[in-house]
């Protein structure tokens, strides 16, 4: 099975953003750790970031065909991008909402997420460990497919 991460706005950021919130690794190093858990457990991954709404939007639309699960950080359009939950409505992929805070125990807009009831589920508050999780949820919804 074949998996896109992606990674919005100020995820480039990571690991001069904010580290008593999201850490000290930085985004390349989060990518190719992912790359290797994709590994171990039989996933081919690729992983893409962009600041803009559009470009993401694009990849969430290129995805079909292409990949079996979407892994997403949205980042801060979590919580307000209708086109981003429109996007993910018009594609047959499940796409897995991630986030490396837990937006629950946060300030209250981060506790809003617009495009969680058009996801598969959301993994929230586990720092890079959420990406992970959300690598073993995509194996598992590859196997239910087969
Ligand atoms: C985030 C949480 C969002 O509220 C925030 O705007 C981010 C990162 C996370 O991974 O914890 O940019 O999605």
């Amino acid at each position: 099975p074949k998996v896109l991460i992606l990674h919005g706005p100020n995820l480039n950021r990571l690991g001069k953003r904010e580290p008593e919130i999201y850490g000290t690794e930085t985004l390349e190093r989060l990518d190719a750790r992912l790359r290797t858990k994709g590994e171990e457990l039989g996933l081919k991954v690729e992983t893409f970031q962009s600041n803009h709404e559009g470009d993401l939007i694009d990849r969430i639309h290129g995805a079909e065909g292409e990949y079996d699960v979407l892994i997403l950080n949205a980042g801060a359009f979590t919580h307000y991008s209708y086109a981003l939950r429109d996007a993910i409505a018009s594609v047959e992929v499940p796409v897995i909402e991630v986030h490396m805070s837990n937006v629950h125990n946060r300030e209250p807009f981060r506790g809003v997420s617009v495009i969680a009831p058009v996801t598969r589920g959301q993994i929230s508050g586990f720092g890079v460990v959420s990406y992970e999780l959300a690598l073993t949820a995509a194996a598992s919804l590859g196997q239910q497919v087969q």
